[in-house]
């Protein structure tokens, strides 16, 4: 039987990023998600503060969401939707009106950090959303240098209350690189699998391989434990937290 799946980290809403550039280009990922066995889909097209204001950025996404919802076929197929941002680290976010970004009406809050250099105020920002009542959710943790080389980093965010997925494409495509999207999982830094769909061709809809490919490495309970949490969060609910494990370095390597 498919699985019933949730999609929290995805760039479908037409025109508002580089993500699907029409409607044409949302429809077609929309229908991959759905043949996938997706049923709720959380919208997070990209955020910046330095380049766009909270209350412009959140009337551009609700025009471009405006147009999907007006399409029949969109209407057809009964996915449950809605919306948020993939929010840019900035060592100010706090100071932002962050409501508009979390998802739907709930205080969970998708962050990107940068790729290669950690961010300067990092854990006094984070500190500073989770104090005002925000839950960070900690967009492809496996694409940090930074914390791959020291994933104590990443401990030390999850410990204070921050969540955190992997793209599903990390695990279809990672059999020869990195080990340590895995160590992530094992150590119970991760708390579910997302797309980052971005077009058909490119960056498709692939929760139904990656979950696959868990189940083969970590087992059914943690596929079933992750596609719950999912689940969870799309509605605004709490999940229950794993217990962590300190990663311990030995003899160069992370353990
Ligand atoms: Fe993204």
């Amino acid at each position: 039987m498919a699985r019933k799946m949730t999609d929290l980290h995805c760039h479908i809403l037409p025109g508002i990023d580089d993500g699907a550039k029409n409607i044409d280009c949302s429809l077609a990922l929309l229908r991959e998600e759905k043949k996938q066995g997706v049923s709720s889909i959380m919208f997070t097209p990209h955020f910046n503060i330095e380049k766009i204001s909270v209350a412009d950025f959140v009337e551009r996404r609700n025009n471009a969401y405006r147009i999907l919802c007006e399409n029949e076929e969109f209407q057809d197929m009964n996915i449950a939707t809605k919306l948020a941002a993939e929010v840019y680290f900035s060592v100010t976010l706090d100071k932002e009106d962050l409501d508009g970004l979390c998802f739907g009406d709930s205080n969970y809050i998708l962050i990107e950090l940068p790729f290669h250099f950690k961010p300067h105020g990092l854990s006094y920002a984070i500190d500073n959303v989770i104090n005002r009542g925000f839950t960070p959710i900690l967009a492809h943790v496996e694409r940090y240098d930074y914390v791959a080389k020291d994933p104590m980093i990443l401990y030390d965010l999850i410990s204070k209350g921050c969540l955190a997925h992997i793209n599903a494409e990390t695990l279809i495509s990672s059999s020869s690189k990195s080990s340590m999207p895995m160590k992530y999982i094992k150590w119970g830094f991760v708390h579910f699998l997302c797309t980052d769909c971005h077009s058909i061709d490119r960056r498709p809809p692939n929760l139904e391989q990656g979950y696959d490919i868990l189940k083969k490495k970590m087992g059914s309970e943690c596929v079933d434990m992750m596609l719950e949490n999912a689940q969870y969060i799309f509605k605004g609910q709490p999940i229950d937290l794993p217990d962590i494990k300190k990663p311990k370095s030995f003899l160069g390597n992370w353990i």
